[in-house]
């Protein structure tokens, strides 16, 4: 049995996320009694930007009035659906896009939500262009406890070249993101590197220039190429790791390490949605949520969206079960992907057969280097950083493959 595993598993994790997926007309996939009242975590995309960076994979539409207003009308009733399903919601998740790009329709949201949930957390994703104080004061009387805006990169010859338009200086900007800063619980910048033409001085200004600004949580994406043309050549990979670990040995010097890919200011900041929360619901056109052991996504296209909650159903368009075998792999990247968890968290949950399953899998890893166990933890050796950054990189760039199969179908 653990030959065959080895076997299986061995040569990558990551070919378990090329998942194959079905067309769902059927709503009734957040129907299912749950016996445990557990609680869950509410993902919402707002797919609109002013600029389309092409670097980008998420859902996302240029920005136009008209429709952002439509699409707030919808998503509210989209939320109303969600509510009356009886699934205890407390944390919220409102990613794009650019979610603060419309402040009117943002507030409504925020109105809803906190009517229809007893909402504990709330995190709003923006870019740095998007944000003034009228905006900081709207989500903080909102409740919204984390920020996270996406800088990307300091040099703006990166930033062009990697597709990124934008029209504002960062000195222009620098001082709302301090204001933020100093506004919430958690404010967290994004920032990617393995861009193309990117080198080691562009890595170390940017690093200069975030620690400067100094917020509580930093993450620190490989660019991860869902189109070709977004790598230099060959001999990417061989960079992005020489700058992966250039950039953990200069961020550790500061930071905590908290995920493969993030830095936190205190060693308690632990506010990954993911982590805590592996299922959670989505509302939002092209939004994707893991709920009862089905990955499932809302429609793609605007018209779909729109029309199907105005006639009251809700707009999951495709979905894909989970075998025993794959639960198994997504709640171990989930865990390890925060670096260590306690052992005998997954394992407590699961059955004879599966329990025998998970052990092969922990073995295979532990054999391979890439964890390690004490008595109390599991955890990624040095090694094991670089091969799970790839197995999250791998886990987003198939995520991406559910919108391109849900965008070819027009679903
Ligand atoms: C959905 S975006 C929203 C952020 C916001 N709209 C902005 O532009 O700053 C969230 C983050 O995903 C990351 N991202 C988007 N496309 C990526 C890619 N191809 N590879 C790596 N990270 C990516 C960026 O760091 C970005 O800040
Ligand atoms: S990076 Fe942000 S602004 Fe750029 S297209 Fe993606 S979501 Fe929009």
């Amino acid at each position: 049995m653990f030959a065959l595993y080895l076997l299986l598993i061995g040569a990558r994790i990551d070919k378990f996320y090329s998942f194959r997926y079905k067309p769902c007309n059927d709503i009734s996939l957040l129907d299912c009694n749950q016996i445990t009242k557990k609680s869950y975590s509410l993902y919402i995309h707002i797919p609109f930007c002013e600029n389309l960076c092409e670097f980008c994979f998420f859902h996302k539409f240029p920005y136009n009035e008209i429709n952002i207003k439509k699409y707030y009308k919808s998503l509210i009733a989209e939320i109303d659906l969600i509510s009356k399903k009886n699934i205890q919601i407390n944390n919220i998740y409102i990613g794009g896009g650019t979610p603060t790009i419309y402040l009117p329709g943002l507030t409504d949201l925020f109105e809803k939500i906190n009517l229809s949930f007893d909402v504990k957390s709330i995190s709003v994703e923006t870019d740095p262009y998007h944000i003034n104080q009228q905006t900081l004061n709207a989500l903080k009387s909102a409740k919204v406890n984390r920020l996270s805006i996406g800088i990307q990169s300091f040099n703006e010859a990166v930033l062009n070249k990697a597709g990124r338009v934008n029209k504002r200086k960062y000195e222009e900007i620098k001082e709302n993101i301090i204001n933020a800063r100093n506004l919430f619980e958690t404010v967290n910048v994004d920032l990617i590197f393995n861009f193309k033409k990117q080198n080691i001085n562009h890595i170390d200004y940017d690093i200069k220039n975030i620690l400067e600004l100094c917020p509580h949580q930093i993450t620190y994406y490989p660019i991860m190429e869902h189109n070709k043309g977004l790598l230099d050549d060959i001999f990417s990979l061989s960079k992005e790791r020489e700058m992966y670990f250039y950039i953990i040995k200069n961020m550790q010097k500061y930071y905590y390490m908290n995920s493969v890919w993030s830095f936190a200011s205190k060693e308690n900041i632990y506010d990954e949605y993911l982590v805590n929360n592996p299922e959670f619901l989505c509302a939002g056109c092209g939004s994707f949520g893991y709920y009862n052991g089905f990955l499932y996504a809302n429609s793609f296209n605007l018209d779909n969206y729109i029309n199907r909650i105005s006639k009251g159903i809700l707009p999951i368009v495709a979905y894909k079960r989970l075998n025993s075998l794959e639960k198994i792999l997504y709640l171990l990247t989930i865990k390890l992907y925060s670096l260590k968890f306690n052992k005998f968290e997954i394992i407590e949950n699961l059955d004879n057969r599966n329990k025998k399953i998970y052990k092969s899998i922990v073995k295979y890893l532990t054999l391979s280097k890439i964890i390690n166990t004490d008595n109390k933890y599991i955890q990624l050796t040095k090694e094991g950083l670089y091969y799970w950054l790839n197995i999250m990189k791998h886990f987003y760039i198939n995520v991406h493959s559910m919108r391109e199969f849900c965008n070819s179908r027009k679903l």
